[in-house]
């Protein structure tokens, strides 16, 4: 669909990309051949979504529990992970000209240093850019995310720069990763989970969630469009009447 088909988009969507293993068992494929067709997946919506003007979109590539996998397979993921990067700086005078902004939302400390520097060029490189804000969350968590803010808090309270009964929910906000940009309006999770798992915690209070039964690999641009069309009939009244 073009961006006038729509009366209204989301400012800021989340994806839950689930279903890669599955896709592949289905197949009888290695789970790893699953995460090589949700990569590419990543890269097609991620490019509709800026098409559409969706300016600030995230998506979950790897949780702090997703750790727990078997070795090889986090290494598949973060393989992936490694040759977005490269081909993110290869890549960069593209995503100049088109206005992204690419970020990464998560703890980077326990993550391969290589990839670590790459994340930092590409994330310096873009800052300047405005018109689409591409989110990845890596070696993320919700609950840790607050947790981080609200030590940095408690750290400034300890020290008598705050007062603990001054806190706001700005000042939460402003410790997040996704600081200064807009709350999750839509969360979609395809391949028939219905749950948050731990994405975007603070930052979905008032989001409107879209699920599917498709598993993330064959979630294509009409599956995109369908959720948003059921996101536009929403009617939000953000705890009003
Ligand atoms: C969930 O499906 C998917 C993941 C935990 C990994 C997602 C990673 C990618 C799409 C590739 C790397 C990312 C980038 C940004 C290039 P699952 O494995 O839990 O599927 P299942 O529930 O069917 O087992």
């Amino acid at each position: 669909m073009k961006p006038e088909d729509f009366s209204v988009l989301p400012a800021h969507v989340g994806v839950i990309m689930d279903g890669n293993g599955r896709w592949a068992k289905q197949r009888g494929l290695p789970r790893s051949s699953g995460h090589i067709e949700g990569a590419k997946n990543f890269r097609r919506i991620g490019e509709y979504a800026g098409d559409l003007g969706i300016k600030h979109i995230s998506f979950y590539a790897f949780s702090t529990e997703n750790w727990s996998r078997p070795q090889q397979e986090v290494a598949a993921i973060m393989d992936l992970f490694g040759d977005y990067l490269e081909e993110a700086r290869e890549r960069l005078d593209e995503n100049l000209e088109k206005g992204i902004r690419l970020r990464f939302l998560g703890d980077k400390s326990r993550i391969d240093p290589r990839l670590v520097k790459l994340m930092d060029f590409v994330e310096d490189a873009t800052k300047e850019m405005t018109k689409v804000n591409l989110n990845i969350a890596v070696n993320y968590g919700g609950q840790q995310e607050i947790l981080h803010s609200v030590q940095q808090l408690a750290k400034k309270a300890a020290a008598g720069e705050i007062a603990p009964s001054d806190i706001t929910l700005e000042d939460i906000e402003s410790g997040l990763y996704t600081a200064g940009q807009p709350p999750v309006d839509l969360v979609i999770r395809p391949s028939g989970e219905q749950r948050l798992s731990n994405f975007l915690l603070w930052q979905s209070a008032y989001a409107e969630f879209w699920y599917s039964d498709v598993l993330w690999p064959d979630f294509s641009t009409d599956d995109f469009d369908q959720a948003l069309l059921a996101f536009e009939k929403r009617n939000r009244r953000f705890g009003g009447v």
